[in-house]
């Protein structure tokens, strides 16, 4: 058996720091190298190799690829919705060059398995609102959501010329509470709580009834290694799979928060980020990966709010 050497590309950012730290739990510290163009996020330090890569420079990676015997790849170092729109070419730059170097990285040296994430932004305002399809109407709008659905299409064709065992999920919007979010659309999830705590009150940048899908964290996590390690037959979807474990609104997210502050308010100022929501799906439907490798999330809103008051408060 391969022992598997795992390089995490984007480390840093907010899912980047969970899925290394849950990967060292499952492969051991020493065989998850972290790396990021930024510095070693505080919750890696002392807990397992970090070296410092720019995904735009092909060769450090590829040396890296080598010098560390790596074996797989899991790709996160992007741009994210919000700040793309803001920045359209440095987006389309990073996102797709990121993606083509490791993938032709990995079909040079034979590398067992490597993970992308798509994103529920490759859906666009002709896609079904509700319960939104693995095959439907895709036209996204956003220059993340062009980025993230071509980089589907590059993810299946190197899988169908080349063998190279890239798996992906179309994450939804992500809750944590360990490390900041990187500027997403959904973003407000995240800040809400966090101002709930500290100040009593939060301005939204989204109205109050726009719902869109979401995830928490830990199931974003799990989702992600089962995905990995299912065996290679049960993978039917070489694009991106849909996973979906919850959808609500601000306003419903508020009333939670509020069994546990009583007195918190919230304020609606919509900003350029409500028409990118606009342009989203409600919900996902995701039978298809709870056919294939059986997801099935763990956390609802009750669940996902109870939890991050806890850790937020502790
Ligand atoms: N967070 C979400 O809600 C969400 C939802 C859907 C999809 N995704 C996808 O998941 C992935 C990770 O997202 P995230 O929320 O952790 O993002 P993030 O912005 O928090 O982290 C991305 C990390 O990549 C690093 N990075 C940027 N440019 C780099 C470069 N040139 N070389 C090396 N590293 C570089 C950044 O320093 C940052 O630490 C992305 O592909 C994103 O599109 C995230």
């Amino acid at each position: 058996m391969v022992k598997e050497k795992i390089l995490v590309i984007g480390a840093s950012g907010q899912i980047g720091v969970e899925l290394t730290l849950a990967l060292r739990k499952i492969y051991g510290n020493s065989s998850v190298v972290a790396s990021d163009l930024r510095e070693e996020n505080d919750l890696l330090k002392g807990t397992g190799p970090y070296v410092s890569l720019d995904i735009m420079n092909k060769e450090m990676l590829h040396v890296q690829v080598i010098r560390q015997n790596i074996t797989q790849i899991y790709l996160l170092a992007a741009i994210l919705s919000a700040t793309g729109e803001k920045n359209p070419g440095l987006a389309w730059n990073l996102n797709m060059q990121g993606l083509l170097n490791v993938l032709d990285i990995a079909k040079d040296e034979n590398l067992t398995r490597v993970y992308w994430p798509s994103s529920i932004a490759v859906f666009g305002p002709t896609s079904p609102r509700k319960n939104c399809p693995q095959q439907t109407i895709i036209e996204p709008i956003t220059v993340y959501g062009i980025s993230k659905y071509a980089g589907e299409f590059w993810c299946n064709y190197y899988f169908q010329r080349y063998g190279v065992d890239v798996r992906s999920l179309r994450y939804p919007g992500l809750i944590s509470y360990k490390s900041a979010p990187g500027g997403g659309t959904t973003d407000y999830a995240i800040e809400i709580f966090q101002e709930a705590l500290t100040e009593g009150s939060y301005e939204c940048f989204l109205k109050e009834d726009t719902y869109l899908p979401m995830m928490y964290m830990p199931d974003a996590i799990r989702a992600t290694i089962e995905l990995m390690e299912s065996p290679v037959e049960k993978i039917s979807i070489r694009t991106s799979y849909n996973i979906s474990a919850m959808s609500f609104s601000p306003a419903e997210v508020a009333a939670e928060i509020r069994k546990y502050i009583p007195e918190f308010k919230i304020t609606y100022k919509p900003d350029y980020r409500q028409a990118i929501a606009e342009s989203w799906p409600q919900s996902i439907d995701d039978s298809t990966a709870r056919r294939d490798w059986n997801w099935k999330p763990e956390f609802d809103l009750a669940g996902l709010c109870a939890d991050m008051m806890k850790n937020l408060k502790g």
